[in-house]
């Protein structure tokens, strides 16, 4: 079975680069990605493509290639579905905010709109494919809404979970480690459409990384993948406290530990913590789905992965207010970076969040300067934790637009994610223009101490 219509629901951080891709290397297929936020297929479908409303690197230009020959980013919904022989759904799944796994569980009432429709409008077979990271077995949820409320015709339902990061996606969907296919492996219409989507992926990707399993171990999979990642980062950090404590350096022991083949380099960056929207998120789901199955000692386990990481953004934040002499009362302090990670305007989970909501706590005043972030989105990141007035996190967060104005007068500055351009800047400038002692705390390990303690400034690094 050849796919030569596509649709995708959910124009995001997932459905939009990754449609991209499919159709760049796939140009006899017509994909069509659409959403219910008018605002975002409007950005999508902006005349300069420099203003579409993910920022990746590398992205514009490939939909600069792609949309209006086979990418259409639209908001009418039903005749794209309708159109398509593979549904892809990647809406966002976030965790629940109320009633039963408040907290903790996935929120699935976007994937379950998403199948309703579906059913509604499909007048012919369609495979509909998991993109979104969804608990294991989802699928069979899906599949007893799509045969029980649809128009009697067929569904295949795939797993196909994204493993891309933000920030490389463009370079991971072009260059995936592996891409993962669950599917009813047992009749040969679930072989069929698994095979259909291998083909879609093989335009570009070779066989022998393209996996084919069941949707159980699919879907388990992802969220074990971020489970893992997520892990690594609370190991390193963790490690990272008591470096400071000891004497050690985390770089040299992360780099001592990570020449281990068996360990491996990569995610043994200590940080202030771990952000994005999906660590956090997919950890609490997997924490609640042991738990339901009373599987305590395993959803303990994860947990801990949650607890290190709002430890470690908690003693950053502490850390800052007990050197500037245990009081940041109406100090000016200095954040460089917003963003979750480099690369990305994305700013879910964003750990310098949390960082500024505790030292507003103890009546800083921010600057905050971030090269891709917009002022609305950090008020905005602000005013979702609920813990004062709006009108207090306007008084008290001003945004700059670049790192100068940012530090001038500043008590301290924090780097807060590693963006390249803060490791050039006149950082002499930045130190005259500061009030002294001038405080640097570097979240993310991007600053030479030895530079900078030369220059004058009091330096302070994570796991140093
Ligand atoms: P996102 O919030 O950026 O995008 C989701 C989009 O879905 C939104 O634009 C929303 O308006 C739209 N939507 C929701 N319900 C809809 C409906 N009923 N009809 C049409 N559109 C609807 O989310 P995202 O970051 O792209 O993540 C999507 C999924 O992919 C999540 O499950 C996430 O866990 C997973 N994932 C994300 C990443 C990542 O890097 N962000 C990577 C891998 C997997
Ligand atoms: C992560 C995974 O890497 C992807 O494979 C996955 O598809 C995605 O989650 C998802 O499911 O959403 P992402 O969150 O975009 O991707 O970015 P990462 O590079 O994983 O970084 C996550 C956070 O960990 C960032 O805040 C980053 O700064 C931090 N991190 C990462 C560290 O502090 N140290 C490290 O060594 C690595």
């Amino acid at each position: 079975m050849k796919i030569k219509n596509i649709c995708c629901i959910g124009a995001g951080y997932v459905g939009g680069p990754t449609m991209a891709v499919i159709a760049q290397k796939c140009p006899e297929i017509n994909v069509t990605v659409v959403d219910i936020n008018e605002k975002r297929i409007e950005a999508w479908n902006d005349k300069d493509v420099e203003n579409i409303p993910v920022y990746e690197p590398g992205l514009s230009k490939v939909i600069a290639e792609t949309r209006d020959r086979n990418l259409f980013f639209s908001t009418d919904i039903d005749s794209a579905i309708d159109k398509a022989d593979m549904v892809f759904i990647s809406v966002n799944t976030p965790t629940k905010t109320y009633g039963i796994g408040k907290g903790m569980a996935a929120d699935l009432k976007y994937i379950e709109l998403c199948a309703r429709q579906i059913a509604r409008v499909s007048k012919s077979d369609k495979i509909v494919v998991e993109k979104s990271t969804l608990p294991v077995r989802t699928a069979e949820a899906l599949k007893n809404i799509l045969d029980n409320t649809g128009n009697g015709v067929n569904y295949q339902i795939l797993s196909n979970p994204e493993f891309l990061a933000e920030g490389t996606a463009v370079e991971d969907l072009l260059n995936p480690d592996r891409v993962l296919i669950g599917g009813d492996v047992e009749s040969p219409q679930g072989k069929e459409a698994m095979q259909a989507l291998v083909d879609v992926y093989a335009h570009w990707v070779d066989k022998s990384r393209i996996l084919t399993t069941s949707v159980w171990s699919s879907e388990l999979s992802k969220l074990t993948a971020n489970a893992f990642l997520a892990q690594r980062v609370s190991s390193i950090n963790a490690m990272s406290e008591l470096c400071e404590k000891t004497g050690a350096d985390v770089n040299e022991v992360a780099k001592a530990v990570g020449m281990d083949s068996r360990i491996g380099p990569k995610f043994l960056k200590a940080s202030v913590g771990f952000g994005g929207s999906c660590f956090q998120k997919d950890i609490l789901n997997l924490v609640y789905i042991a738990k339901s199955f009373g599987l305590n000692e395993v959803a303990d386990y994860w947990e801990q992965v949650i607890i290190i990481n709002d430890h470690q953004k908690r003693r950053f934040a502490a850390n800052v207010v007990k050197t500037l002499f245990n009081t940041v009362s109406g100090k000016k302090i200095a954040f460089l970076g917003w963003a979750f990670k480099k690369d990305t305007n994305d700013t879910r989970e964003s750990a310098a969040i949390y960082v500024a909501d505790y030292l507003l706590n103890e009546q800083a005043e921010i600057v905050i300067y971030d090269p891709k972030v917009k002022a609305e989105q950090i008020y905005a990141d602000l005013d979702y934790l609920n813990s004062r007035p709006c009108e207090e996190n306007r008084r008290c967060v001003t945004v700059a637009n670049n790192s100068y104005t940012a530090g001038k007068d500043a008590h301290a500055i924090l780097v807060l994610t590693e963006w390249d351009e803060f490791k050039t800047l006149n950082w002499e400038k930045i130190y005259n223009d500061m009030l002294k002692p001038a405080f640097l705390f570097d979240g993310r390990r991007l600053l030479e101490r030895k530079i900078k303690e030369k220059i004058g400034f009091e330096f302070y690094a994570i796991g140093s």
